[in-house]
């Protein structure tokens, strides 16, 4: 799959160490930044511009990585399209793509550390929605939402 990933000053440093298991993994990764860290860094510049990407369909699937992952999920959640959730468990990550077709994963490196991190992304990366009519009817009434309400 085509991943494009993103963090702020407060999860580059995680980042930076998933970047070669996502690759290890076979995905193409587009890093969007930070390149270096900026302790006055806004986690919005990267939480949309991984959301874009996902929603222009430049990639499969986004990962962003703030301090505790919330703010990442809030401003990705803005973008039509997105379906953003905040995963610091294995079976979350994985319920959130089969049942809710969840397209951007956040995390809080101030929250666990690499060895959890490197799990719940593999468990994301691998799964699929599952298509069952509940969760195709699940999803349609958040979709309508989305374009009810934007
Ligand atoms: C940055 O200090 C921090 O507020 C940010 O990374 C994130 O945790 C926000 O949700």
């Amino acid at each position: 799959m085509r991943i494009s990933i993103a963090a702020d000053h407060g999860g580059l440093s995680l980042k930076k160490d998933l970047i070669d298991v996502i690759q290890q993994n076979g995905h193409v990764l587009q890093d969007l930044g930070a390149d270096e860290y900026d302790h006055n860094d806004d986690y919005p510049d990267f939480a949309l511009a991984v959301a874009r990407d996902v929603a222009s369909e430049k990639a499969d699937r986004g990962i962003v990585i703030c301090g505790s992952g919330v703010g990442a999920a809030i401003a990705a959640n803005k973008v039509r399209g997105v379906r953003a959730g905040v995963c610091h468990d294995t079976y979350s990550a994985r319920q959130g793509v089969e049942h809710d077709d969840m397209n951007v994963l956040c995390m809080g490196a101030r929250v666990i550390g690499i060895a959890l991190a490197t799990e719940i992304t593999v468990g994301y990366l691998a799964a699929e929605f599952s298509g069952e009519e509940r969760h195709q009817r699940r999803l349609a009434k958040v979709l309508a939402a989305e374009n009810a309400d934007s």
